[in-house]
């Protein structure tokens, strides 16, 4: 049980700089289009509205300074980029299947960027296979919460 409840503990706080890179951009208040606002030739936007240089690099910025300041630059910098890709990612597909931006994508919208992190982290920082489970399991819950929050302090247009 004390093993469990460790494990469960340090991964959340190993994880946390992807969180704030995923939490961040949404204050950015960004204008300006990753994609340019340019289609694929399937019609749809390439990411969309959601997707902005200014929350890019609010994520990348804050994502990274919160592990900085813990005393570890470069896993909290591929942390956060890796949180801020897997949630292009996530975009990326959610237009491929015609979902219009800041529609829901149950799951992908909670995992991406967790997944995203994980994995670019892994070189310099590897989490467990039981590690990465426990987050990709929790983090939607957590997702959750959090989005219900920001959307009742007028952060969020939805509450997703
Ligand atoms: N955001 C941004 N730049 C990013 C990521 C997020 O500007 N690289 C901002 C956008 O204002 C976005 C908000 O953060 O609307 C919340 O992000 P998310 O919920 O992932 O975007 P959605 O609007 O739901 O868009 P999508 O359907 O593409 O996921
Ligand atoms: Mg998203």
């Amino acid at each position: 049980m004390n093993d469990l409840l460790n494990m469960a503990f340090w991964s959340l706080v190993m994880i946390f700089p992807a969180f704030v890179a995923n939490s961040v951009p949404v204050l950015a208040k960004g204008k300006h289009p990753i994609d340019f606002g340019r289609n694929l030739w399937d019609g749809n936007r390439i990411l969309g509205d959601g997707k902005t240089f200014e929350g890019l690099a609010a994520g990348l910025v804050a994502g990274t300074a919160v592990g900085a300041v813990a005393g570890h630059p470069l896993p909290s910098f591929l942390l956060a980029l890796g949180a801020l890709v897997g949630d292009m990612s996530g975009a990326f597909i959610k237009r491929r299947l015609g979902i219009a931006r800041g529609r829901p994508a149950p799951i992908l919208d909670q995992i991406d960027f967790v997944v995203g992190a994980i994995v670019f982290v892994y070189p310099v920082m590897p989490f467990s296979l039981e590690q990465a489970i426990f987050l990709v399991v929790v983090t939607p819950p957590i997702h959750l919460v959090a989005n219900v929050g920001a959307y009742l302090l007028k952060l969020k247009p939805h509450p997703w």
